[in-house]
């Protein structure tokens, strides 16, 4: 009798839940991800690199992190930066060290690295500033922290990984990916180092080495078997995004992108996880609208509203201080991204900022030159005509606000607000955060 094909066991799995941006960035995901991270037992970057900028404040504490996953102030969760993320090591180092010395806590042992995460060399920060420089008035606003160059040779199979630095040639592989950025910036943008440019690429050098050595002290490993076997043991993980959906290279407002996949489905590629582990997708959204760099923004104000916004929601870049751009809420981009990330539970943040608007004009459709009106945003964003409806604001100051800690506590106009894009983008609430520390957080 031929013996019967064998049946696999099952085994008990934890989960994977994912918080991505649904704007332009800088929704406020670091200070949620602080504030989640206390449900999971791991919190992990899957995408982008220290071009993001993650707030988080603890206690009279304010922490910007860039690179390192916003769990990594809990002493008992792990941080993995994945195989989806670059960054620079001298950066990582850096960062490292000023967040230990800031929070008097040592990090090394809850924290590990993808060996596939890819190395920013100090030249793709120049092939960087060569790219922009060479745009003029069409740059695209980049951060300039070698984020496109560093995909790009990731996607060229030329590419540096943290694997590689135990290698006995890294150093020549490294010399041999040098000489073709300063070739490629002498024949495709015409940028040539000056002698003080070399001097200070000597210098940003010799910082990258003594960091590469630095690196090989922290736990550098194969993050997908971790999360795996950590998935195996029934662990809980919470994948962070990095940027705004609408920066997602395949999915955003293309060219005025980032150069990596932002989107919820890119945490299977950029963690070495299956989607069938995928359970809840947190999208976070402000209120209203802010856009860092260039690019198509419809409901962008250039008024005094604009500048209200600004002040009173703090809106300056956390990687460059730049003055972010600032917009009424934009229901038909918010729907269409919670959509393509299948977001389960939304969170909206900084509604507080609104406080002392009469009306609020909201987005909820588009007129085209074609002289369509649409409900979903056509292939170039420059050629959406907003069509607002407009909804009563609240009298309450943002100070009243920020004390509210239940929905009951909230103004009945918040509620409104807040029920205008529940219904709109077809989609729950979980949190409302309605002031920048933990405790300004209402769980629906
Ligand atoms: P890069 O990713 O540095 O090349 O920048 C490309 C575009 O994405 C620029 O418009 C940046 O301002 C924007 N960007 C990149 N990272 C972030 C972020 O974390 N928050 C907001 N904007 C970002």
């Amino acid at each position: 009798m031929k013996t019967k094909l064998s049946k696999a066991v099952s085994v008990a799995l934890g989960y994977v839940d994912v918080l991505v941006g649904l704007q332009w960035g800088d929704e406020g995901k670091g200070k949620m991800i602080d504030y989640l991270s206390q449900f999971y037992d791991v919190v992990c970057r899957f995408n982008g690199g220290q071009n993001a900028g993650h707030t988080i404040i603890h206690g009279v504490l304010k922490f910007v992190l860039h690179i390192l996953p916003s769990g990594i102030l809990n002493p008992n969760v792990k941080n993995v930066i994945g195989n989806g993320v670059v960054f620079s090591p001298e950066g990582f180092v850096d960062e490292v060290n000023e967040i230990q010395e800031k929070a008097g806590i040592d990090i090394k042992p809850n924290l590990y690295i993808s060996n596939r995460a890819h190395i920013t060399i100090p030249t793709h920060r120049w092939l960087d500033k060569a790219s922009e420089d060479s745009k003029g008035d069409s740059k695209i606003g980049s951060t300039l922290k070698g984020i496109s160059p560093t995909y790009r040779d990731k996607i060229s199979r030329e590419g540096l990984r943290y694997g590689d630095i135990y290698l006995t040639n890294f150093k020549e592989m490294y010399q041999a990916l040098k000489t073709e950025h300063l070739k490629m910036m002498e024949s495709k943008y015409h940028f040539i180092l000056s002698i003080e440019d070399m001097d200070e690429l000597d210098i940003q050098e010799a910082k990258f080495f003594s960091a590469i050595e630095s690196m090989k002290s922290f736990q550098i490993c194969d993050t997908s078997k971790l999360l795996n076997d950590e998935l195996h043991a029934g662990k809980k993980i919470l994948a962070e995004g990095a940027q705004g959906t609408l920066l997602d290279i395949d999915h955003g407002s293309y060219k005025f992108v980032t150069s990596s996949n932002v989107i919820s489905g890119a945490v299977c590629t950029g963690l070495g996880i299956s989607p069938k582990r995928v359970r809840k997708i947190y999208g976070a959204a402000k209120a209203y609208n802010t856009r860092v760099g260039s690019g198509p923004f419809p409901t962008e104000l250039f008024d005094d509203n604009g500048d209200l916004m600004r002040k009173n929601g703090c809106e300056f870049g956390a990687t460059t201080g730049r003055p972010r751009r600032c917009g009424d809420l934009d229901l038909v981009l918010l729907k269409q991204q919670c959509i393509v990330n299948g977001v389960t539970d939304l969170i909206i943040l900084k509604g507080d900022v609104l406080s002392g608007f009469n009306q609020l004009p909201v987005c909820k459709s588009y007129d085209l030159p074609d002289g369509t009106n649409v409900k979903w945003p056509p292939h170039d964003l420059y050629d959406a005509k907003p069509v607002y409806e407009q909804v009563p604001g609240w009298k309450q100051t943002m100070q009243e606000l920020n004390v509210c800690k239940t929905i009951d506590d909230l103004p009945q106009e918040f509620i409104n607000y807040l029920n205008q894009i529940v219904e709109y983008c077809n989609t729950d609430i979980a949190y409302i955060s309605v002031g920048p520390d933990k405790e300004h957080t209402i769980e629906v």
